[in-house]
């Protein structure tokens, strides 16, 4: 076990989930637990809440005793611990690089622009660390398999719902422009078509190069 541990929040459907507001993972109680007693042992939870402590000792054969200022948590404790459960985590099972959906070249253009990266969104690659007016800056890479009109929107919309400021469309593939492309929204080419645009500049019979 490394000194950082990561367990994922509760996800709002968790059949654990009780709904007091501070709720805790039973995985990080049973992992409390566990290491500081054994098999049997009695464990306190002197500021219980929903229970989350004895849950975990009932799970991993010890007692618990527990003690809550407020009656609310006493009655969501009780009741839960007629039936202990814990969630079980896709996340934790299945290990979080399954969870990661970027390339290589992707990863190194966020990184490049100092995003926090984000997964699994079709309108959003990652968002700006710093914030532009207050509010945030998403970012995204048109896919191999989108047109850029369809990553403009994609993008757009992304960004509306996330109230961003402004966003950043990284274009990969020289196909037609979009007609309509938000004020707020800066299109940057990546590497490969900026050195395309060069090299046909240049070179105009080059493009030849590029026809599969
Ligand atoms: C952060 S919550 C515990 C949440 C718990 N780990 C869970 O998973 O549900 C802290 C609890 O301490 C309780 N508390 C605060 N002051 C207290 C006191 N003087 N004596 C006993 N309980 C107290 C609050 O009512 C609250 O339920």
């Amino acid at each position: 076990m490394s000194d950082v541990w990561e367990i994922p929040f509760l996800n709002p459907k968790a059949k654990e989930r009780v709904g007091y507001p501070a709720q805790k993972p039973v995985e990080l109680l049973e992992r409390i637990v566990r290491i500081s007693t054994d098999a049997g042992d009695t464990v306190l939870g002197p500021f219980c809440g929903s229970g989350t402590t004895m849950v975990a000792a009932e799970l991993i054969n010890r007692k618990g005793i527990g003690i809550d200022i407020s009656q609310d948590a006493v009655e969501i404790a009780e009741e839960r611990l007629k039936k202990p459960c814990k969630t079980e985590s896709r996340l934790l099972k299945t290990g979080i690089e399954a969870y990661k959906t970027k390339s290589d070249i992707e990863r190194a253009i966020l990184n490049q622009l100092d995003c926090d990266v984000v997964q699994r969104n079709k309108g959003i690659d990652g968002f700006l660390k710093k914030y532009y007016k207050n509010a945030p800056v998403a970012v995204k890479i048109q896919k191999a398999t989108e047109n850029f009109n369809d990553a403009v929107e994609l993008l757009n919309n992304a960004g509306k719902k996330k109230k961003c400021s402004a966003t950043i469309l990284i274009r990969t593939q020289d196909d037609s422009l979009a007609i309509n492309i938000p004020s707020n929204m800066i299109i940057i080419d990546d590497y490969k078509t900026q050195l395309q645009h060069k090299l046909v500049q240049f070179l105009p019979n080059v493009s030849d190069l590029y026809t599969e």
